[in-house]
């Protein structure tokens, strides 16, 4: 059981390449699934409902979102209706949405769950007790279940990693923009990778203008950051193959697509 899951989607740029891409990477890899973090999919904070239909009519099987799921409040409207869309599980019970699904393929169940750090990030419940319980759910459906955790602290995702060490299929983080290198299979089988990446602008400072960004640093000015429409953009994502018996994994590649390492089919 081959897992494509694409990093956080910044934006029309990062749209634009989910578009021109997923279908050559599907071509080309041949997953049975795929997962798009789509948390900063509306002009870089958010996503509306047009998109999350966009990203399952270009293939995405579930979408993920993260600390910016409420920035677009169009959310509120059809996050209840949005079958195929998780948020963090770790908001307090009662937040609408859900942080936990099972999809089925071909008669192969896959559990997906999405979680959130709480270092250099607003608190929520504690991601780790809260995986304990979802595990606990999934396991008794799959042995296939699939973690991206949305946090800032290097720190706290390798924690995850281990913490999940044989008990999930994959840990890969999300929210901090640069692809890690060290996408690995932990000791006991699960596929782990700090950071997927970003799907968007390039040339900017993680998917934003970088002018703006520069402008902030250089004054201390409050300002409003922006996704640049204009530039070159890249696609960010990692492959996971699972055996679909154990849910143990079997090896974790990562996708990186920008015009210093341009896209190949073989
Ligand atoms: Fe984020």
């Amino acid at each position: 059981m081959k897992i494509l899951f694409v990093g956080d989607v910044v934006g029309s740029p990062g749209r634009d390449m989910v578009s021109e891409y997923l279908p050559k990477l599907k071509a080309k890899y041949r997953p049975q699934f795929t997962i798009i973090n789509g948390e900063n999919a509306a002009g870089g904070k958010g996503i509306t409902e047009k998109i999350y239909r966009g990203f399952l009519e270009k293939g995405a099987n579930v979408i993920t979102l993260g600390n910016h799921t409420w920035d677009n409040r169009e959310i509120f409207e059809f996050i209840d209706e949005a079958k195929y869309m998780i948020r963090p599980a770790n908001f307090p019970d009662g937040t609408p949405g859900k942080g936990l699904i099972f999809i089925n393929i071909n008669g192969v169940e896959i559990a997906v769950i999405n979680l959130q750090g709480r270092t250099f990030l607003p608190p929520l419940d504690d991601p780790f007790r809260k995986a304990d319980e979802l595990i606990n759910t999934a396991k008794a459906k799959t042995n296939i279940i699939f973690v991206d955790f949305h946090a800032e602290a290097t720190s706290e995702k390798q924690a995850m990693g281990w913490y999940l060490d044989g008990r999930v299929s994959a840990v890969v983080g999300t929210h901090t923009h640069v692809q890690t290198a060290d996408n690995r299979i932990l000791p006991k089988g699960t596929a782990y990778i700090t950071d997927v990446g970003m799907t968007g602008p390039y040339d900017g400072i993680l998917g934003m203008d970088r002018e703006v960004v520069l402008k902030r640093f250089l004054s201390s000015l409050p300002v409003r950051f922006e996704v640049p429409k204009t530039g070159r953009n890249q696609l960010s994502a990692c492959l996971i193959d699972i055996d679909q018996k154990t849910g143990i994994s079997k090896r974790i590649d990562t996708i990186l697509i920008n015009e210093d390492h341009p896209f190949m089919m073989d």
